[in-house]
């Protein structure tokens, strides 16, 4: 039975299993969660990294291989739930990935990183749904009027990411360093209420999902309390034999506490949340690791001033290597202290 349709579409557990790159939220992962009938989502950012020609012709290797993870994926899932893409507003790839993932079939796309004005451009009515990343009931309405004003179209759904989420967090460093952000479920409130006007005057529903240190099912009852309609939650994810990403990321995040979890300037340009490992070390001692090889991921990056690649950081991450990988994480990765499986997962929360 459905428990929650939106705009048409079906799903029996209102949970996102939020996009997680680089590479570590891929076909299997994706596949398992949308397999116990939530959303379970393909994180576009360099996606193509395990295939042989990936360093001299990443945007080819890259849209290759996620036509191949939505193909996988969706035979994963048995047809239950549904397959999404992250895509990233800051990658360059952006559009092209979008329009590669509808042609390939996907069920939605959710996209955050920046601002997503011209997504609906990307996504043909009726063939995906689309769902902006917001951190502010502010961010919401920007881009709600914008679509409503120059598309006629509206975000099927809307994932809230407050500043417990992992990877780029849509904050102010100093706002995150001082905790003054206010807290997912402060922003939820005000996020609840930009959303109605809207629903009203569709004359349908517009879920909210709300993301970022949601651990148990009583912080999910108690978003559910406020309004949303269900959750998107990742850092727990990794710890799933399903998880794409080798188990010495998993193990790097599993060991973990909660005082090595930093905030780390990303060549994208905005804060993001990692465990403090050899890299980031290297990177206060001494200021800049040099790129030595760019596959043009990020739209503003410039190779010659960056800090460091973070393409590279996350990719060695991503397979294994704790000495130069940058291991992204949400805040709660302390509380991370065994490895599960998807299913037993989404049982222990209670769906
Ligand atoms: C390892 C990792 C990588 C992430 N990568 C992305 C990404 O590529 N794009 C994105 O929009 N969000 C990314 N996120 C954020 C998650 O999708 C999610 O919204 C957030 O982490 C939820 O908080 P939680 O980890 O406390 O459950 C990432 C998070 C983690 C932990």
């Amino acid at each position: 039975m459905a428990l929650l349709t939106i705009h048409g579409k079906e799903i029996k557990i209102p949970l996102i299993q939020g996009g997680m790159g680089v590479g570590v939220s891929l076909e299997k992962l994706a596949g398992a969660v949308a397999g116990c009938g939530g959303i379970g989502c393909i994180s576009t950012a360099d996606c193509g990294y395990r295939e042989d020609d990936f360093m001299k012709n990443p945007e080819e290797a890259n849209l290759r291989a996620l036509k191949e993870e939505i193909r996988k994926a969706k035979e994963i899932s048995h047809g239950m739930g549904l397959i999404a893409i992250n895509a990233m507003v800051a990658t360059q790839q952006y559009a092209e990935a979008v329009k590669t993932a509808v042609k390939s079939g996907v069920d939605a796309v959710i996209s955050g990183a920046g601002l997503p004005l011209d997504l609906p451009e990307h996504v043909p009515e009726g063939e995906a749904l689309i769902a902006p990343i917001v951190s502010s009931d502010r961010a919401f309405n920007v881009i709600a009027r914008s679509w409503e004003r120059h598309y006629h179209r509206y975000p099927d759904f809307v994932v809230l990411e407050g500043p417990k989420a992992g990877g780029h967090l849509g904050f102010k460093e100093k706002e995150l360093l001082e905790g003054t952000c206010g807290s997912v479920t402060d922003i939820l409130k005000k996020l609840v209420e930009a959303v109605k006007p809207y629903e009203e005057a569709i004359g349908r529903k517009i879920p909210v999902f709300a993301a970022g240190g949601i651990w148990d099912k009583a912080d999910i009852e108690e978003v559910q309390d406020l309004g949303a309609a269900g959750v998107q939650m990742a850092t727990r994810f990794i710890a799933t034999e399903e998880c794409d990403a080798s188990q010495a990321y998993k193990d790097t995040l599993l060991n973990a506490s909660q005082d090595e979890v930093r905030i780390i300037h990303s060549p994208v340009g905005m804060p993001g949340r990692a465990v403090f490992t050899p890299l980031i070390q290297k990177l206060e001692s001494f200021g800049r690791i040099p790129p030595v090889h760019c596959s043009r991921c990020i739209k503003t990056c410039n190779p010659a001033q960056v800090p460091y690649c973070i393409t590279r950081a996350l990719i060695e991450a991503v397979k294994g290597n704790y000495e130069e990988g940058l291991f992204f994480t949400g805040d709660n990765v302390g509380r991370l202290d065994k490895m599960t499986t998807v299913p037993e997962l989404i049982r222990e929360l209670g769906f």
